[in-house]
């Protein structure tokens, strides 16, 4: 590798110097004698200019050569100009095929999310796939940092065990020779017996449902993060996982700012995202569902989506009717447009065949069964941040919540919704810590006591008050990212219908 071989990323740190970049063809332009190269090295994208007259024939050869997506090392001088992508450019001097790309499958064109989702392995180079890795690489780094920094221990939990957490119906079963076992969907029990030798810990790692349901909201394999803190009760730990969410938004903001404007992250939203968040008890969003208010809020979205439909639709007319006098660089953008309101049609249309169902199902909610996604995004619509629900009643939560000692019907867990229809991103609440009643909740929820015998003994030996939760981080990437769909929040998703590639 020559000595002089730098990242994209560092190009300003070495302007006027002679260096070599080595990547892959992003997009190429090019006239008589000239040829523009955007290449681009997982770092970023730098736009490499060659002189037919300033190299010699075999780079010139090679930039000729060069397809979308062949890897390439371009030797050349840095200058800057903040007219290009990354305020750089490279004058080439030499230009070296590595490999050639034959038809690279993923165009500048549209492609439907089936296609792209088949060609993941190769979608990941796009930009804005780019944008949101870097970004859950930054939201894991600021995960790590905010609980290392406060003192927690790394745990890793297993991820093959004889024990539901969550319920029994997401389970993936394993043939563990000759016995059963799961893949994991929490790590919280075994982070419990971790928190009482640690103090506080936090697990990081996969965890399993198996999701029978097509939802935006549901991965079979997703990565959780789950502290677990003895001595803190259930206010303690609505604070913990407020100050995690607004350092990870604020830690987003200031350091992948590139890559926000490139997601096209509307910022104002997570500008709001401070501490406190609003705490709203599960009786209180309930009434938030009931209330004149909301009913109101569903009939003024149904009027503004007609409105935007209209709007879109004469947009449409109008641009029909300047086509045929267009010239061929307003046609490309008319096209453009028509792709665009298309989508945003189809949006709205969805909107427009939900919304009536959404206003029914908050008018009956009824006490007592859980949140559907749509009762989440219609109780935050009343916020201008993330919010705060606790105290839901037990018949819908995990067997270890600890009871509300004001209220016997309510367990102490709380959830954080996420504005703009994101829904639940964390899940958590105060854990039992009297034995009988535990033993008692085992029996109730079906399952069977002797794989828990060990969970029994944390209430045994020096049992105290504590408090957890999990956050998901694809659906946190997914909220900070504005991404409509999990799927493109984890570099390979795995779905019910799809494990591949
Ligand atoms: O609310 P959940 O099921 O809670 C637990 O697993 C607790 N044991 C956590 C704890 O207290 N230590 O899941 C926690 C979070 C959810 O809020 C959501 O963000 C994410 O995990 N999650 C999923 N993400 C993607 N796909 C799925 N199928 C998910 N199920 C849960
Ligand atoms: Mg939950």
């Amino acid at each position: 590798m020559p000595v002089d071989h730098v990242s994209i990323s560092n190009l300003s740190e070495h302007e006027g110097e002679t260096v070599t970049l080595k990547g892959w063809l992003y997009n190429k332009r090019g006239g008589k004698g000239i040829a523009f190269l955007i290449l681009r090295d997982g770092s970023g994208l730098a736009q490499c200019v060659v002189n037919q007259e300033e190299v010699d024939e075999a780079s010139w050869t090679a930039a000729s050569d060069a397809s979308q997506e062949s890897a390439l090392a371009i030797r050349g001088s840095v200058r800057a100009d903040e007219r290009q992508v990354g305020g750089y450019e490279v004058q080439a001097t030499s230009v070296e095929l590595i490999s050639k790309a034959e038809d690279y499958p993923i165009t500048p064109k549209e492609h439907g999310v089936e296609f792209l989702m088949n060609h993941r392995h190769l979608w990941l180079r796009s930009r804005k796939q780019w944008a949101v890795m870097r970004v859950r690489n930054q939201i894991i780094y600021s995960m790590h940092q905010f609980f290392q920094e406060q003192g927690f221990v790394q745990m890793d939990a297993p991820i093959l065990t004889g024990n539901a957490v969550e319920g029994t119906s997401t389970l993936f079963e394993i043939d563990y020779f000759g016995r059963p076992a799961y893949l994991t969907q929490s790590g919280q029990l075994h982070g419990e017996a971790m928190a009482m030798a640690m103090g506080k810990i936090y697990t990081f790692g996969p965890t399993f449902r198996a999701e029978k349901s097509k939802t935006r909201r549901h991965l079979t394999e997703f990565w959780m993060i789950e502290p677990e803190m003895a001595f803190y009760d259930l206010d303690d730990n609505m604070s913990m996982a407020e100050g995690l969410l607004c350092r990870l938004v604020t830690d987003v903001m200031s350091k992948c700012a590139t890559e926000l404007e490139m997601l096209e992250r509307d910022l104002e939203p997570l500008k709001r995202v401070e501490g406190p968040f609003p705490r709203v008890s599960y009786d209180e969003a309930v009434d938030i569902l009931h209330s004149d208010e909301t009913q109101r809020m569903m009939d003024q979205r149904i009027e503004s989506a007609k409105e935007e439909d209209a709007r879109l639709e004469a947009e449409l007319a109008e641009n029909k009717k300047a086509y045929g006098q267009a010239k061929k660089w307003q046609k490309r953008k008319f096209d453009a447009r028509e792709i665009e309101i298309h989508k945003r049609r189809n949006e709205i249309e969805e909107d427009l065949r939900n919304l009536p169902k959404w206003k029914e199902s908050a008018r009956t909610f009824e006490w007592g069964t859980d949140f559907g996604g749509s009762d989440e995004t219609v109780i935050t619509w009343h916020f201008d941040r993330p919010i705060i629900v606790h105290r839901f009643p037990h018949q819908f939560k995990a067997f270890y919540m600890k009871r509300d000692p004001e209220d016997d019907r309510l367990a102490l867990g709380m959830d954080v919704l996420a504005p703009e229809g994101y829904g639940e991103i964390v899940g958590g609440g105060e854990r039992a810590t009297d034995l009988a009643f535990l033993e008692a909740q085992v029996e109730a929820h079906g399952l069977p006591a002797e794989v828990f015998d060990w969970y029994f003994d944390l209430r045994k030996f020096g049992s105290v008050p504590h408090s957890g939760f999990g956050i998901g981080l694809e659906r946190t990437v997914a909220w900070i990212c504005g991404l409509h769909h999990l799927r493109e929040a984890i570099p390979f998703p795995r779905l019910l219908d799809r494990i591949h590639p």
